[in-house]
């Protein structure tokens, strides 16, 4: 009763102050349409929904600096529903519904990584081999984070080789809820630029198992004294959105990206000949579809190259002879989780600048060089495991799962048969990932004890595994 009756009031309240604003003359005329709509649905949505009502009231969108501004209830659901009955006509906003007024915003967003996030999961076959409940209906688990990517863009799941196009709508009408994007940093009804630039508000997404941003973060010193100086806006510590979000611009994207690979370049790849000449065919042939140029800072090498596309095979993403897969096509150039070297160093260069605010460009370069460095020597300790692996295969020791179309594939999660492969998938997902991520957010215990040691320790499990398979087949012939 009581919620209510302050409820009521403050409802009251603002309608009188949106008119009392709107002008002296105003005040004498009846209220507009729109005022009138906008009334209805407070009317009602007091007894309905009063949480909302009231998140809304206290919103940016009810006190607009200029009145006539005001953002009402129909601007983001529409006016076809208006009974107690019909609400299935209220219309779900989507990120192009924000756009209408923030056009800025939105154009930034559409081009960066964020609104890859649907499609780039949906390439994944983890994804479709688990459960409705799981995949859609009810947003668990992967969808319940990558719902910040758009809905409806077509790769090559969709059987699109080409670049990305759009379906005009169609998935996204399969799901009534979670299609507008923008609510997962400004929650509804609030809208707030102050929670979106607080770094708990990526938390949600950004921690755990594969991509514990927020461990690492609230772990090294800068969370810290974000922290211990009470979390404030002007911290004199960086946050997430002060790396990532730099001067607001809502266009995310790292130079490594998530899983720290890049796109060869031609000459990393000619001048991986010299070292393998029997492979000088399909090296020549991958060479011809790849970029040219050099990544800055980073010290690439042969030894480094091969590693690199030891992974990509066994992610399935180069085949057997070196050559880019369908998986290619979807998952580096349509989902773009790696960069070639022209986007890799105006990111980097960015990135290096905004440090530069705050430290000095020897303390930053040998941190960069540091990481980098550190990705270097994780991905050889992995190509070892997964050449073992490889090996394994190779000899029929292991054999193909029916249905695999690469084998070891990494993609396979932990659908992986074997405990060798379980181990492999952990390296890839959990113990590289940490070291490197840990390593570029200051980290230690991240990069050190939860990222190399475990990663060391499955690469010596697997060396041991592999041996004892060998001499269990062996001793079966
Ligand atoms: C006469 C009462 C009434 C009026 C007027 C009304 N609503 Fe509703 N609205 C409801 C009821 C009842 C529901 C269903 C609530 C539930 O399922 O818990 C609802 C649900 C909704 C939903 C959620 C729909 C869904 O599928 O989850 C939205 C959005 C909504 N209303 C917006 C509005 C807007 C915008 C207006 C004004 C144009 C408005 N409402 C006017 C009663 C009303
Ligand atoms: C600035 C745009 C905007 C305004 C204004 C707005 N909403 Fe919403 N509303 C949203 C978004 C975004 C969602 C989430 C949609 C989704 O899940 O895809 C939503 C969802 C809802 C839902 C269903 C989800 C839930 O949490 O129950 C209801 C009910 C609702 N709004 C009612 C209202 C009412 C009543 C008003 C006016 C007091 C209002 N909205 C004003 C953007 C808005
Ligand atoms: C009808 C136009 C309109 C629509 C639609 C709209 N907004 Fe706004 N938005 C505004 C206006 C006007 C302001 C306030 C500008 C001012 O006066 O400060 C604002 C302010 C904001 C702010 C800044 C709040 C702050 O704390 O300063 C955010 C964030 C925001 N909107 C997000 C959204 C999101 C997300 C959606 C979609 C769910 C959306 N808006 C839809 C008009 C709109
Ligand atoms: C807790 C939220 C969360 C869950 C659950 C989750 N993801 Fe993610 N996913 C993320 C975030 C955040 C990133 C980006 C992390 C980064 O860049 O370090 C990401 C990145 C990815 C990427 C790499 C994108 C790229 O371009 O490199 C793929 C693919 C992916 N997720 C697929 C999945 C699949 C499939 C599942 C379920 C089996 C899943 N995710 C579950 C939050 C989540
Ligand atoms: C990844 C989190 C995130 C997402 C998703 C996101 N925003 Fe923001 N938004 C922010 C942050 C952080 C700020 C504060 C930027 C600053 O001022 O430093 C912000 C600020 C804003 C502002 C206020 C701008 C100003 O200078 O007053 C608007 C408006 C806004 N966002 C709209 C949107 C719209 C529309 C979408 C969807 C297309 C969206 N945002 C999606 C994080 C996000
Ligand atoms: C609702 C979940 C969610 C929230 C909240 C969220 N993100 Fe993300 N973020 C993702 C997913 C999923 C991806 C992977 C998208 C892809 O790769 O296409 C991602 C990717 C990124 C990337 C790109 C990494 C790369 O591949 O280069 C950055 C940077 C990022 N997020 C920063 C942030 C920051 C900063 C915030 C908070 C202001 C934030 N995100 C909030 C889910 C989220
Ligand atoms: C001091 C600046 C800084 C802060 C603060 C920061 N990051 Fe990062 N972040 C980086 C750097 C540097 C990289 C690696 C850049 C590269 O690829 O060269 C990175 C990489 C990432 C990536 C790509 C995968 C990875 O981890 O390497 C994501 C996603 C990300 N950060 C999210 C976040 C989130 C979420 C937060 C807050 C919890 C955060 N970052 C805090 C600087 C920062
Ligand atoms: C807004 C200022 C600010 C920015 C921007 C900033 N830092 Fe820092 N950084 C600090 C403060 C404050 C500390 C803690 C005091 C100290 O150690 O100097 C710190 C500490 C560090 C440390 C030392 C951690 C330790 O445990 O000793 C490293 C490494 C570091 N920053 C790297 C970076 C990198 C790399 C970037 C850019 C990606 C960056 N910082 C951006 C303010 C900043």
């Amino acid at each position: 009763m009581r919620i209510y009756g302050i409820l009521s009031t403050l409802v009251c309240g603002t309608l009188l102050a949106a008119s009392t604003l709107v002008g002296a003359e105003a005040q004498t005329k009846k209220l507009s349409d729109d005022q009138m709509a906008h009334k209805d649905c407070l009317g009602c949505h007091i007894n309905i929904t009063p949480g909302i009502v009231k998140q809304h009231l206290d919103s940016p969108h009810a006190n607009t600096k200029r009145a006539e501004e005001e953002v009402r209830c129909h601007d983001c659901h529409g006016q076809e529903h208006t009974t107690m009955e019909d609400f299935a006509k209220a219309a779900m906003p989507t990120a192009e519904t924000c756009g209408e007024c923030h056009k800025k915003q939105m154009k930034q967003h559409k081009s960066g990584k964020h609104n890859l996030g649907w499609m780039v999961m949906k390439s994944q076959i983890a994804w479709h081999g688990q459960p409705g409940s799981i995949t859609e209906q009810g947003y668990r688990g992967c969808s319940g984070c990558h719902k910040i990517g758009e809905k409806g863009l077509l790769g090559v799941t969709d059987g699109n080789m080409g670049e990305i196009t759009h379906d005009g709508g169609k998935e996204a009408s399969y799901y009534r809820y979670g299609n507008a994007q923008c609510d997962a940093c400004h929650t509804r009804h609030s809208f707030k630029k102050s929670e979106a630039k607080d770094p708990r508000a990526c938390s949600n997404c950004h921690m755990g198992f594969d991509h514990p941003q927020w461990e690492m973060y609230t772990s090294a010193k800068h969370g810290v004294v974000w922290g211990i100086e009470g979390h404030e806006e002007d911290s004199r510590a960086p946050t997430c959105q002060s790396c990532h979000l730099m001067e607001g611009d809502h266009e995310v994207r790292t130079p490594w990206g998530f899983l720290g690979l890049r796109i060869p370049t031609k000459e990393n790849v000619l001048a991986l000949i010299d070292v393998a000449p029997s492979l000088k065919d399909p090296l020549t042939k991958l060479a011809a579809a790849l970029p040219t140029g050099n990544y800055m800072d980073v010290d690439d090498d042969p030894q480094w190259t091969f590693d690199r596309a030891l992974i990509l095979q066994a992610a399935g993403v180069l085949d057997a002879s070196l050559q880019p897969t369908e998986r290619f096509v979807e998952i580096v150039v349509q989902a773009q989780a790696a960069r070639g070297p022209e986007e890799f160093n105006t990111i980097r260069t960015q990135m290096k600048a905004n440090c530069n605010k705050c430290h000095s460009k020897g303390f930053v370069d040998s941190h960069f060089k540091a990481s980098d460095e550190i990705i270097k020597a994780a991905d050889h300790e992995f190509a070892k495991a997964i050449q073992a692996v490889q090996g394994l295969y190779r000899d029929g020791i292991l054999r193909v799962p029916e249905g695999w179309k690469y084998a070891p594939d990494l993609l396979q999660y932990y659908d992986a048969k074997t405990k060798i492969e379980q181990e492999l998938y952990l390296i890839m997902l959990e113990y590289r990932q940490r070291t490197f991520q840990g390593a570029f957010h200051a980290s230690n215990d991240y990069m050190h004890w939860y990222g190399w040691a475990p990663l060391k320790t499955a690469v010596n499990t697997i060396l041991e595994e592999e041996k004892k398979l060998r001499a269990e087949h062996q001793a079966k012939k």
